[in-house]
């Protein structure tokens, strides 16, 4: 494999890393103020990304690639307000988008269509998370003022269960 795409690869391990202890802080916020079904939400999250690093992992090893494991930041945001966390989770991910595209470009140029092929999961799955934390900034947008509505959006997050991702390796 060429080395920029493994080196890529080897640093994406640890930016989902970072997302995933980004949306447990997250949920650590929410459950501090209560709101438990969000607090949920952002868990799922956080195990997703611990998903998405060991698909990275593991895709390096299955081609005889070295793994470096580097240390994860500290989520180093505070937040004022209940809607803050989904408006600084909506910028994480189009972040995320961009180093996927990035990663993605740097094998198309080398013509390694193995690792396009496998980014194309995560190209799709980015689509999906951007949309479903933009549907949740929506939600907040529209009923997040009206206490009995934000109690049922709370009770509608706290229902939201855990799956495995749709790609193995
Ligand atoms: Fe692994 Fe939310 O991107």
């Amino acid at each position: 494999m060429d080395k920029k795409v493994s080196n890529l690869l080897n640093e994406q391990i640890n930016k989902e890393l970072y997302s995933a202890y980004l949306y447990l802080d997250m949920a650590n916020y929410y459950a501090s103020k209560g709101l438990d079904g969000f607090s949920n939400w952002f868990e799922i999250q956080a195990k997703e990304e611990q998903d998405h690093a060991m698909l990275i992992y593991r895709y390096l090893h299955n081609n005889n690639q070295q793994v470096t494991l580097e240390a994860i930041a500290k989520p180093d945001k505070t937040y004022k307000k209940i809607d803050e966390p989904l408006q600084a989770a909506m910028e994480h991910e189009q972040y995320v988008t961009s180093l996927i595209n990035n990663i993605y470009a740097a094998a198309q140029s080398v013509n390694d269509y193995r690792t396009t092929q496998f980014l194309d999961w995560f190209i799709e799955e980015q689509g999906e998370e951007e949309k479903n934390t933009n549907d949740l900034i929506t939600k907040m947008e529209l009923f997040g003022e009206d206490a009995k509505a934000l109690y049922m959006l709370n009770s509608e997050l706290g229902a939201r269960t855990y799956s495995a991702p749709s790609l193995t390796l």
